[in-house]
């Protein structure tokens, strides 16, 4: 068997190295690749996939995707996005599926469809004109305004004030972006983080925001602790996974007077707080999965 890790980053990230580090240990040859570093070729008769402009690559049997890089333009994203399809259609396994890479990555598109599965999320609009925001913002006091495709908390702010929703998303109009607007819903300064692999969920860990910030990303600074997993936010994980058909995840879970609400599910979810936390190292768990996955 044969599988590549996929991400961009020159130096393969910590994540990256334990998935290979894994796959070996299970007597799979594994691989590390770049987007940038991967031509797409299409002929009459076929189409292949090489490393630089001749190594061929051979078909292999899957690819954990680790991330799609930074994208400056939609060209780009849709290369990467094609490319693995192009992989799918030659019958690679790739995880996660393309599509739902597309769908978690997308928070708008998220939030409809774990909506649609009947989960609760914050209250959400996405909108193009400037005055929509305010007045939303206006209805629903504390609002936290969020770049659609994010990373790792950076660009999502917090506003109570009509006019520094005016600011930012006159910002954003002028950058030919949306503006997502979200509804600030928690009961404490602390979300849980659930990571799950195929139908199990690992764990759990609270995030707790440095003092003074509401940001829980462990990227900026969140204080991290165990977690007691309870059947109902063992569920709720399991649903938001299905929902966006990932086959692993990181699920970011509020808890409000309503109940577990949804923030975000992740397709490409780092890792290296979660395995300190916990001691859990969910490399082990992606790879025999997807070793499992990939003999059918
Ligand atoms: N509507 C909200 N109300 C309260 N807290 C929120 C809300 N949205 C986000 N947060 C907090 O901010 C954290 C980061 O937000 P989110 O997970 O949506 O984006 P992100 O992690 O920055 O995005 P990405 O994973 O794309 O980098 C959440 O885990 C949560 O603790
Ligand atoms: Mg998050």
């Amino acid at each position: 068997m044969k599988v590549a890790v996929i991400h961009e980053a020159p130096v393969p990230t910590s994540a990256s190295r334990q998935l290979m580090m894994a796959f070996m240990k299970r007597a799979v040859k594994a691989l590390y690749l770049r987007f940038s570093g991967l031509v797409s070729y299409i002929s009459s008769g076929t189409d292949w996939i090489s490393v630089g402009s001749d190594t061929k690559l051979e078909d292999l049997d899957a690819t954990v995707v680790r991330g799609l890089g930074s994208v400056a333009t939609l060209e780009i994203l849709l290369r990467r996005i094609n490319l693995l399809k192009q992989l799918e259609s030659r019958g690679t396994l790739v995880v996660n599926p393309v599509e739902s890479i597309m769908k978690a990555r997308d928070k708008h598109l998220s939030m409809i469809e774990l909506r649609r599965a009947e989960l609760l999320v914050p209250e959400t609009a996405v909108v193009e004109d400037v005055f929509d925001a305010v007045e939303i913002a206006k209805k629903w006091g504390r609002v936290v305004i969020k770049p659609l495709i994010g990373s790792m908390g950076y660009g999502s702010i917090l506003a109570s004030d009509p006019d520094m929703v005016y600011n930012v998303g006159r910002l954003l109009q002028m950058h030919g972006l949306p503006i997502y607007v979200q509804k600030y819903v928690r009961k404490y300064e602390r979300d849980i983080r659930v990571f799950v692999v195929g139908d199990r969920v690992l764990g759990a860990m609270y995030r707790y925001c440095p003092e003074g910030t509401w940001k829980t990303n462990v990227s900026q600074g969140a204080r991290t602790e165990v977690a007691k997993l309870t059947k109902e936010l063992e569920e709720v994980a399991l649903r938001a996974a299905r929902a966006l058909n990932l086959l692993y995840t990181g699920v970011d879970i509020g808890e409000t007077e309503e109940g577990y609400v949804l923030y975000e599910v992740n397709a490409t979810p780092q890792w290296e707080g979660f395995m300190r936390t916990t001691g859990i190292n969910p490399a082990e768990h992606i790879a025999d999965l997807v070793i499992n996955l990939a003999k059918k």
